[in-house]
C-alpha cells in the first residue's frame, strides 16, 4: 500500500474516537510517565504560555497548568476532547488540526506534543505550523515511541502475535514517518528549520496491575496497535492473550508488574528574532 495522508488521517481519527472512553484507564499509564521530561525539555515554566498539540485526554495541559504555565491543549478528535473536558473543565482546549494549528503566529512561548507526532500524516506540516507559533527563541519538544526492539512493552505483543497470528493483519494505511529513533527525531527537527536540536532515549517502566492487563491497553487504549490486534484472526485470539500474559509475568515488582517502555524525547528552537 502507498502513502495516503489523507487515509491514513481518516484512520487516525477513527482509531482516536473510538479509544478515548478507555484511554485514560489504559494507556495513559504508559504516556503520561513522560510528560514531566517532555515539559522540561521546552521549557515550560511559570507564567509562560504553552500549547499542547495532539492533547488527547489533556493530561500534559494539566500538567503544564500544575506548573503555573498558561496552557491550551488542540486535538481533532471530539471524543478525546470530551475526556479532557470532563477532567479538567477549566483548560483552555480546542479542536483542530496540528497540520493547520488555529492560532496566530508567534502565540506560544513553548509547544510540546507527547506522542502525537507520529500520529500525523503529514508530519513535517505539523513541525513547521509549531514553529510559526512559537515566538523567537520558543521551544518545542515531542516523545515518539522507540522502535519495538527496544520497547519491550511492543515487542512481548510482536512476538505472540508472529508465534500465534498474523503480524501483517491489520489493513491499516502505512504511516507517514518512522521516528522510532533519536536520529529520525533529530532529522526531523532539522529539516523544519529548528536549531539547538537534541533527540534523546528516555527510559520508564508501564506499572500493571495483571498481566493481562498489557493486552487490554494496547487493545483499548490506541489506534494504529489496536487495529492490528482487532485484525487478528479470532482462532489464534486466546493464544496470543496467554503469551503475552505469560510474558509480563517476568516483569512481576510487588503486587504487580513493571514493563520496560522506552521513548524518544526530542527538541528544538526557533531563532531568536
Ligand atoms: C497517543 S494520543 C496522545 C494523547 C496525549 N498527548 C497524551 O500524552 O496522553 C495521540 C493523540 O493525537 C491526536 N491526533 C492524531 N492526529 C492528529 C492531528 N492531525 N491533529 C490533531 N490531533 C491529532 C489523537 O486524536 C490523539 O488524541
Amino acid at each position: 500500500m502507498e502513502f495516503d495522508p489523507e487515509a491514513v488521517r481518516a484512520f487516525e481519527h477513527a482509531g482516536w474516537q473510538q479509544a478515548a472512553s478507555a484511554y485514560n484507564a489504559t494507556f495513559a499509564h504508559a504516556s503520561a510517565g513522560f510528560v514531566e521530561a517532555l515539559l522540561d525539555a521546552a521549557g515550560v515554566s511559570s507564567g509562560r504560555s504553552v500549547l499542547d498539540v495532539c492533547c488527547g485526554t489533556g493530561v500534559v495541559t494539566a500538567a503544564a497548568a500544575r506548573r503555573g504555565a498558561v496552557p491550551s491543549g488542540l486535538d481533532f478528535s471530539a471524543a478525546m476532547l470530551a475526556q479532557a473536558r470532563r477532567a479538567h473543565p477549566r483548560l483552555r482546549l480546542d479542536e483542530g488540526d496540528a497540520e493547520a494549528l488555529p492560532y496566530a503566529d508567534r502565540s506560544f512561548d513553548a509547544v510540546v506534543s507527547n506522542f502525537g507526532i507520529h500520529h500525523i500524516a503529514n508530519s513535517d506540516r505539523a513541525m513547521a505550523e509549531a514553529r510559526r507559533v512559537l515566538r523567537p527563541g520558543g521551544r518545542f519538544a515531542i516523545t515518539t515511541w522507540a522502535a519495538p526492539t527496544e520497547n519491550v512493552a511492543w515487542r512481548l505483543l510482536l512476538d505472540a502475535i508472529g508465534a500465534h497470528g498474523d503480524l501483517h493483519a491489520a489493513r491499516a494505511p502505512p504511516s507517514g514517518g518512522n521516528l522510532q529513533t533519536p536520529q529520525a527525531a533529530l532529522r526531523l527537527f532539522e529539516a523544519a528549520g529548528f536549531s539547538e536540536c537534541r533527540a534523546e532515549a528516555v527510559r520508564r517502566e508501564w506499572l500493571l496491575s495483571q498481566p493481562r492487563d498489557l493486552l487490554t491497553a494496547l487493545a483499548r487504549g490506541t489506534a494504529r496497535t489496536a487495529a492490528l490486534i482487532d485484525a487478528q484472526p479470532a482462532a489464534a485470539t486466546p493464544a496470543i492473550e496467554a503469551a503475552v500474559a505469560a510474558a509480563v509475568l517476568r516483569y512481576r515488582r510487588g503486587d504487580g508488574f513493571a514493563v520496560p517502555i522506552v521513548a524518544i524525547l526530542a527538541s528544538g528552537t526557533t531563532s531568536p528574532g
